[in-house]
């Protein structure tokens, strides 16, 4: 059995029980009409041709455009739409609002989206990878779209499809932006499968991109070059992208990794990144397609004992002197922080700076570095924060998906409200968050007993908060296990080539990212947040490790030192998820039992997973600092 996520049947009472009208034509409109006549079959409901018993109608009233306008017009509640993609959009908003959407004090509202492009990444390969397994940072089983290297169901990709659909998301990349052989084959003679997908999205107004590979001409054997520069290889992007064409019309675009952790890139060839992705460009522009080139390049074989080199810089120092020299239908594709989705990172300072370039933020949905899936985190808190500091700056957002072939579609039955509450923050990222967790859980549980909601909101308004109490501290970031990045080691990177570094010793810890006397990097954002990250006495606590190496005695806008902040949250963390656990055991009889076994096995592994990054941080440093705990707590 497959878990519904925020569609279960019930969620389409409202609208099954009524008698509806949809006025439009074409797929999308086809698919609200069946989505309509399922829940009418279902609730007793009917599909009427006639306005005047309407007592829901939903109409295309405009040309083309996601947005709608919701409102009520006599006795009936009326959407009409932009566009064919906005009566989607407007049926699955009248679902989610269930009977309210009928009451007659309803008022009339716009909605529009805020981000045009409001795509998931997903990093799923054909092959079984032998280190990363099959999806790459993937926590919820296999793809959702190859099983042992062919196709998978197109059912439960098209379940997937209807639930991004609800959430807002309008695009996805099918595979891993690390393309390896077989998957660069999709290209060309694997195109076949790529059409089929699109075909699944389609219905549901979400258009297709396929992670290319820049070496492609070459690693496919047609050319001997990747040079951009080559004639040769521009006629080749071309005629390729045009076959492309023929089989997936509609194709969104390409998406892009390049001259980053090994992949092939422009610089091969003494290339810039403006030449590479505008080669691209020029061969989608004809079919209206966008290049998505990532900014996530980096020295990943630096020396760690070189200190002048900061991996914090890279993808500004790499791209802000490219701004305006790239083609309109290229967008860079930015990491919201200029590491690698750490828990707590400052925004990155291209996506404050690039006022001549198209740009998208970058999320990760899957948790890599918060807790995979295994621990509770509502990420939503974090992205809200992110997404209002680059309103204004970016016009599209990619978040690395979480999905994948378990049951519960996210390996952690709570890791579902992660995957819809990204699509619905890109819709509106003005939204509170909270607000978003309570959409998905009357959605997902419907008609859900006031104690479940109080129990949930309990485990997740501040998981995110939490999961950083135990984890590495202030802003220093990583600290995990090299490779699969699970669990704590603090030291586990400090001596690699990856530069991700916290510079821990006897006196103190933290990255001198200052102007005055460390790397520099706070002179990469505007005068404002420059001049706040670079003083200590406006550099926020929960960022103070990442810009600032300090003693372990500086005294924290908070009031309490650094030593004893990281002593108390590390108690405070554990201490918090052992009474989740506990609140858990309350749900019991409230939700479906597997879901509830399911949490409960998971939360029985945070506690084990929370106690040790507690003993291992503390004992760290304790043993570096010397400094006892104030109150006397066990440390090892
Ligand atoms: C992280 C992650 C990799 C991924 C990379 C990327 O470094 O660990 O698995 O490929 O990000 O975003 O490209």
């Amino acid at each position: 059995m497959i878990h519904p996520a925020w569609l279960p049947a019930e969620a389409f009472r409202a609208i099954g029980s009524r008698r509806v009208l949809v006025q439009g034509s074409g797929p999308l409109a086809d698919t609200v009409r069946d989505e309509i006549a399922q829940a009418c079959a279902r609730f007793g409901g009917v599909v009427v041709q006639d306005r005047k018993t309407a007592e829901l109608i939903l109409s295309i009233a405009g040309p083309g455009g996601e947005g709608f306008r919701l409102g009520r017009r006599g006795d009936a509640t009326v959407i009409s739409a932009d566009g064919p993609s906005g009566l989607l959009n407007g049926f699955f908003e009248v679902a989610r609002r269930g009977e309210r959407a009928f009451d007659a004090a309803l008022a009339d509202e716009r909605h529009v989206p805020a981000l045009a492009r409001r795509m998931l990444d997903h990093w799923d390969n054909i092959d079984v990878h032998p280190v990363m397994g099959q999806v790459e940072r993937g926590y919820s089983g296999g793809s959702l779209f190859w099983h042992d290297g062919r196709p998978c169901d197109l059912g439960r990709v098209r379940d997937y499809a209807r639930l991004l659909a609800a959430s807002g998301v309008n695009a996805v990349a099918i595979n891993n932006v690390n393309v390896h052989t077989t998957e660069t084959r999709l290209l060309t003679d694997r195109l076949t499968e790529v059409a089929a997908l699109a075909s699944t999205f389609r219905v549901y107004g979400i258009r297709v991109h396929l992670s290319v590979n820049f070496a492609a001409p070459v690693i496919l054997g047609d050319l001997s070059t990747a040079d951009p520069a080559d004639e040769a290889v521009r006629a080749w992007w071309k005629s390729t992208t045009a076959r492309v064409h023929e089989a997936v019309p509609d194709l969104g675009g390409y998406l892009v990794k390049a001259d980053s952790e090994g992949q092939p890139g422009p610089f091969t060839y003494g290339r810039s990144h403006a030449d590479g992705a505008n080669m691209l460009a020029e061969a989608l522009e004809p079919y209206g397609g966008v290049v998505h080139w990532r900014a996530f390049v980096y020295n990943h074989r630096q020396d760690w004992r070189d200190r002048s080199t900061d991996r914090a810089r890279a993808a500004h120092d790499h791209f802000a002197g490219l701004d305006g020299a790239f083609r309109d239908n290229v967008i860079l594709q930015v990491k919201h922080g200029p590491m690698d989705f750490q828990t707590r990172e400052p925004i990155s300072p291209v996506l404050l700076g690039m006022p001549s370039t198209r740009l998208a933020v970058e999320l990760q949905v899957t948790g890599e570095y918060t807790g995979q899936q295994r621990h509770v985190c509502y990420l939503p808190p974090m992205w809200s924060e992110v997404l209002r500091a680059v309103a204004g700056h970016v016009s599209g957002l990619a978040a690395v998906s979480n999905a994948g072939d378990d049951p519960f579609w996210t390996g952690h039955p709570l890791a579902q409200a992660n995957l819809y509450a990204v699509g619905r923050l890109a819709w509106n990222p003005a939204r509170d968050p909270i607000a978003i967790l309570d959409e998905w859980i009357d959605l997902t549980f419907p008609g859900a007993a006031s104690e479940l909601r109080d129990i949930l909101h309990d485990l997740m308004d501040e998981s995110w908060q939490t999961y950083e109490q135990y984890t590495a501290p202030l802003g220093a970031g990583f600290m995990v296990r090299p490779g699969h990045h699970y669990g704590p080691d603090v030291d586990g990177y400090e001596y690699t080539p990856w530069g991700t570094y916290h510079f821990a010793d006897r006196d103190g810890v933290g990255v001198d990212r200052t102007v005055a006397t460390g790397t520099g990097f706070t002179a990469q954002y505007p005068p404002a947040w420059a001049d706040r990250y670079e003083s200590l006495a406006t550099c926020p606590d929960e960022l103070l490790l990442f810009f600032h190496h300090v003693p372990y005695g500086h005294v924290l806008h908070s009031g309490v030192t650094v030593i004893q902040h990281i002593y108390d949250t590390h108690f405070a963390g554990a201490h918090r998820v052992s009474a989740m656990r506990d609140r858990w055991q309350e749900a019991a009889g409230l939700v479906d039992p597997a879901l509830h076994a399911r949490v409960t096995e998971r939360l029985d592994e945070q506690q084990r997973s929370a106690d040790e990054w507690r003993d291992q941080i503390n004992t760290y440093f304790y043993r570096k600092s010397g400094v006892p705990d104030a109150h006397g707590r066990p440390i090892h």
